[in-house]
């Protein structure tokens, strides 16, 4: 790298586990988590969505049908909505591997024997404890509310303060939704806690129209598409000037020797990069 790095806190960027390790095993899965980790993830990324029953699991899309069995196992269901299903049934699922990914990695035995269910975000979090002991340091995580919804929000800061966090951890949470961000900021100040927020936007223009200063006042961060409109050098130096991380998504195999995407972005300042292939973006951080 060069001597002065341009990340907002002098550090070389993180390497957050989109997903798990969704380039080679099926998405928001322990296995995948726990293959991200043995890449050498520093967070890894549940998105959360609510059961029928109220419990958070970690599952991107808000139906079952793109990533698990959930047809062939309830045929007939008119409506497949993850919130029209209870805990018990989302656990009866198995999830598919998509595009790239497989049911196993070379030499990778996962220490659950039954690695692909969809886990509930309390078992992310056991997850990320258990092999943080195992690997010896701390592995983050770095939670998405996928709806707007405040009843979502609240179950987030619960479980966070069940599992003993409090701000002081390796813990952001994401939003799509500036409301639900402000929300939570507003929530968690009155709990005397201290996450990092960070805003979503799949364009890096979005968020310059509506003020990063302002963004600031209640983010810690934002996370950008990397293909998104306004994304470059000079967005994430206003960013950096507002004084907020800029996280990017989505790295795939891009960090080989003969594709090097991500030394573009580490070079610009980028401070994080959501990858499905944690090794390739182990290996691209380390060189940088
Ligand atoms: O949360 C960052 C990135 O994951 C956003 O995209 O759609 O994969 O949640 P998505
Ligand atoms: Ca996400």
């Amino acid at each position: 790298s060069a001597d002065a790095v341009k990340q907002l806190n002098g550090l070389a960027p993180l390497v957050l586990a989109h997903r798990g390790t969704t380039g080679y095993l099926p998405e928001h899965t322990l296995g995948g988590y726990e293959l991200a980790v043995k890449m050498g993830a520093d967070y890894i990324e549940p998105d959360l969505q609510l059961t029928k029953d109220g419990v958070l699991v970690a599952m991107h899309d808000d139906t079952l049908t793109r990533t698990t069995n959930v047809q062939q196992l309830f045929p007939g269901r008119s409506n497949y909505a993850v919130s029209e299903f209870t805990l018990a049934e989302v656990k009866s699922l198995t999830v598919k591997p998509v595009g790239t990914a497989s049911t196993s990695y070379p030499g990778f035995t996962p220490v659950s024997a039954d690695p692909f269910k969809i886990p509930t975000f309390q078992e992310v979090i056991d997850l990320a404890k258990s092999q943080s002991a195992l690997v010896g340091r701390e592995v983050g995580i770095y939670p998405e509310a996928k709806q707007a919804d405040p009843v979502m929000e609240d179950k987030i800061l619960q479980t966070l303060i069940a599992n003993g966090y409090t701000g002081a951890d390796k813990v952001f949470i994401q939003s799509f939704s500036i409301d639900t961000i402000k929300s939570i900021a507003d929530k968690q100040k009155a709990l005397g806690l201290d996450f990092d927020l960070v805003v979503l936007s799949s364009s890096s223009n979005a968020l310059v129209t509506y003020g990063l200063a302002n963004i600031a006042q209640f983010a810690d961060g934002v996370g950008v598409s990397i293909t998104g409109a306004g994304i470059g050098e000079a967005f994430i130096d206003l960013a950096h000037a507002a004084g907020l991380l800029v996280h990017g998504y989505t790295f795939n195999r891009q960090g080989t020797l003969a594709d090097p995407e991500y030394q573009r972005f580490f070079n610009w300042g980028m401070d994080g990069v959501f990858s499905n292939y944690t090794d390739l973006a182990v290996a691209a951080r380390n060189a940088f």
